[in-house]
């Protein structure tokens, strides 16, 4: 049973409302989106909740899982109550309002930003899962691109800053765990995960998530991940590897190349790791050549080594499906 006396997930609208607008899998228009799975059972598409009007069920484990403020609350219970989910969302509702003000002016951070969804490659129409979505810095680029975007996160009040400022787009919201997502294996065209698997704590976990976000996508789609680096300039400034860091993170693990490399091939896979967010200095830029100037760059290992970000990027061969769960 989900815990209802979550106190992050603060909604405006009645249950009845919100759950009008997220409709349940059988009442969807076939390929539009995919449906919502128990995050414990992820094969058992979610019904309205028989009885009440406040959730949706799953017929495997009678779990009912709330729908609050308009946006789905699909974590499996256990994980917010033993494992740190909880204080890592109330980390990041708190940094919801200015976060997205903070990162504008972080010129590698956006350029990280700007090469996942690039790296992406989705077009109109693509069932795209943004996931650990944040404020949306991606999941609105994607929508700008047409794409029909599920954006999953583990903070209520990142989702609703997302959504006060992409209503009317095609997007949907959920909150959930990267770790456990609440899909069918193959649900998505492409999967995008920017900026968020440093901040899943531990290796075994941080190899879990990797493996969620592959099964969820669909033969022949693609998965981009981006992740901070140990970097060169990272050591050198004398930033942690692991731990809280000084500006109010609670937890990252900036990974090394090979260490990220290890993980994206994991289940094996063709996995491509570059740089990005190594932006040429701002003194060096001129318009459109600099950007395209980077982007060759970023194929370098000396630049990979120096960018803020690493980028990996898995393209699943037409007939391979990834590690199922039951
Ligand atoms: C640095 S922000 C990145 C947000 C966005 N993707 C971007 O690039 O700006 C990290 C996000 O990961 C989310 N997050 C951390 N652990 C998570 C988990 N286990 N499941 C889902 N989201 C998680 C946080 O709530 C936060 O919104
Ligand atoms: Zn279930």
């Amino acid at each position: 049973m989900a815990n209802q006396d979550y106190s992050l997930s603060r909604g405006t609208e009645t249950n009845r409302d919100a759950y009008a607008r997220v409709p349940p899998a059988e009442e969807t228009p076939a390929g539009a989106w995919p449906p919502f799975c128990c995050p414990v059972h992820p094969r058992t598409a979610l019904a309205a909740s028989a009885g009440s009007d406040d959730g949706l069920s799953c017929s495997r484990c009678r779990a009912v899982y709330p729908v609050w403020g308009g946006t789905p609350r699909l974590a499996p219970d256990l994980n917010w109550q033993n494992n740190g989910l909880r204080a890592e969302a109330e980390h990041w509702d708190r940094e919801a309002s200015d976060y997205e003000a903070r990162r504008a002016d972080d010129g590698r951070y956006m350029a990280g930003v700007e090469a996942a969804v690039r790296s992406l490659g989705a077009g109109p129409g693509d069932a795209v899962l943004d996931a650990g979505c944040g404020n949306g810095l991606t999941a609105r680029r994607l929508i700008a691109r047409g794409c029909r975007v599920t954006a999953l996160d583990l903070s209520a009040e990142s989702l609703a800053y997302l959504r006060g400022r992409a209503a009317g787009g095609p997007l949907r919201v959920v909150q959930g765990d990267v770790t456990s997502l609440p899909f069918a294996d193959g649900a998505f065209d492409r999967v995008l995960c920017a900026n968020t698997l440093q901040h899943i704590p531990g290796d075994g976990a941080r190899r879990l998530c990797v493996r969620e976000l592959a099964r969820v996508l669909r033969p022949g789609g693609r998965l981009v991940v981006t992740a901070q680096q140990y970097s060169v300039p990272r050591r050198w400034a004398g930033w942690v590897k692991e731990g809280p860091t000084g500006n109010r993170v609670r937890y990252i693990y900036r990974m090394s190349r090979g260490e990220f490399r290890r993980l994206m091939e994991w289940p094996p896979a063709a996995a491509r790791v570059r740089g990005a967010g190594f932006p040429l200095p701002y003194r060096c830029k001129v318009g459109g050549a600099s950007k395209r100037a980077e982007r060759v760059l970023q194929q370098t290992g000396f630049v990979t080594a120096m960018a803020d970000l690493l980028i990996g990027t898995v393209r699943l061969p037409d007939d391979q499906r990834r590690t199922s769960r039951s």
